[in-house]
């Protein structure tokens, strides 16, 4: 891998502001639509009236909720501010109108009251939180019986080592983000995978 294509790769973890980092959000937003809307099935959207996505990159999945759900207050948090610059242009409308805030910060500290959302997403992005310290964090901010979405293009780390060394991440496999979800106390955890052997969304309840 030449050193552009690593730097490149490398704006997944946390897009910089730069122009491999804007090229990487907006890249963001159109390949991972497939997954997003495939895991989405799995989702209650339309029943939520405060969503969280965690990890939003270049927003687009934002975009989507508010019409899924278009009475909910949404958020969302990414620690990177360049996703955050990029996802206010791409929701511009629904930031100005009040129905939409962003935030730059992480998922390890949010700055959220307990038992303040019914639905907290993450597409794309638990691959690198220490996701002990973050589901516990998701934990707090649902309310009861609120429910967390997980949806991941990877389950498995075979077949990725090239992409893991140049960027630095973690995949989870099935049963170690059930695991962790147990031990914090989710409850009526449901994992779907695709046919593809690839894409895995998981689901669970506070
Ligand atoms: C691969 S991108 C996915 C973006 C978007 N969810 C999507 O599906 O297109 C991962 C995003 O998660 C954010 N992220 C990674 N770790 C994070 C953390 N610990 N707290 C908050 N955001 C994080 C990154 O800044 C980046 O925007």
């Amino acid at each position: 891998m030449n050193s552009l294509k690593k730097k490149y790769k490398q704006n997944v973890k946390k897009p910089q502001k730069s122009i491999l980092g804007i090229l990487q959000l907006l890249s963001m937003n159109k390949r991972h639509t497939p997954l997003a809307e495939w895991g989405r099935m799995y989702v209650d959207f339309d029943v939520a009236s405060s969503i969280l996505d965690i990890g939003f990159g270049g927003g687009e999945n934002l975009k989507v909720a508010s019409k899924l759900a278009p009475k909910a207050k949404l958020f969302g948090i990414d620690y990177s501010v360049a996703s955050v610059q990029i996802a206010t242009k791409k929701n511009r409308k629904l930031v100005n109108n009040g129905r939409l805030t962003l935030t730059e910060g992480s998922v390890e500290q949010m700055p959220y009251e307990n038992d303040s959302f019914d639905l907290v997403t993450a597409y794309e992005t638990i691959y690198f939180w220490n996701i002990e310290k973050g589901f516990k964090e998701v934990y707090r901010v649902l309310k009861e019986d609120g429910t967390f979405a997980i949806i991941n293009e990877a389950k498995s780390e075979v077949g990725m080592e090239e992409h893991i060394e140049a960027i630095g991440f973690r995949v989870y496999t099935e049963e170690e983000i059930r695991e962790t979800l147990t031990r914090i106390g989710f409850r009526e955890i449901t994992a779907h995978s695709h046919e593809n052997g690839n894409w895995l969304t998981v689901t669970a309840k506070k």
